[in-house]
């Protein structure tokens, strides 16, 4: 894709997100992926991981009966969406969100470290998050459950999607049209949790 196409597409996506009264570009991400997937169910309890500014809880509830959303910034509030200010690596987060709930029927993470430019080191964090997603999703969700997860393509990915397969039925990485830019950017879906930690 050339930089001016790039250009051209993440404006587009900037000035709908501003149209239709999304928080982040990000939103549409998650859009394109419940169209495809249909990760969220009417009623579902969702816990949304690197949740600010929360582009990704508005689509969530509109889905959701409750979403708890995380992250280490602040988040201006939303109806039906409890907000957690956490690092989803700690396990005084985890203890923060059984107080809100048992279980969950998908949990979504678009956590991203901050960018240093050395892509080796960016995604190994990128990848540490999402173990930590994962983790946070195997304590959560029901059987059945789905589980969404935001990677940094590189050398430490195949290792992490591996580990997903073992707990999920249908696994599949999925490159968003609204992703800026031809990133190493990737979104793992995971349907149908085995549960078998339970
Ligand atoms: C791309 S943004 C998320 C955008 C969001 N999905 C939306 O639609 O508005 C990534 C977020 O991950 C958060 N984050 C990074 N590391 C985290 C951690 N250890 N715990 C919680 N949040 C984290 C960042 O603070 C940042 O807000």
């Amino acid at each position: 894709m050339t930089r001016w196409y790039a250009e051209r597409k993440r404006d587009y996506y900037y000035k709908e997100a501003k149209k239709q009264g999304y928080r982040a570009r990000s939103a549409f991400k998650l859009i394109q992926i419940q169209e495809r997937y249909r990760i969220f169910r009417k009623g579902d309890i969702v816990i949304d991981l690197g949740a600010s500014p929360g582009g990704w809880s508005q689509v969530a509830v509109k889905y959701a009966s409750l979403v708890i959303a995380v992250d280490l910034q602040p988040m201006k509030p939303l109806e039906n969406v409890v907000f957690i200010k956490g690092d989803i690596t700690k396990d005084e987060t985890v203890e923060e969100i059984r107080k809100h709930t048992e279980y969950a029927d998908v949990v979504i993470s678009d956590a991203s470290p901050n960018i240093t430019g050395n892509y080796s080191l960016d995604q190994a964090r990128s990848i540490w998050l999402c173990y930590n997603a994962l983790k946070i999703a195997k304590e959560f969700l029901k059987e059945g459950g789905n589980f969404v997860c935001k990677a940094f393509e590189g050398e430490d990915y195949p290792e992490f999607l591996k580990e997903v397969r073992k707990n999920f039925r249908m696994v599949k990485a999925h490159s968003p049209k609204a992703s800026r830019k031809q990133s190493s950017e990737i979104y793992v879906i995971a349907k149908g949790f085995k549960g078998e930690n339970k």
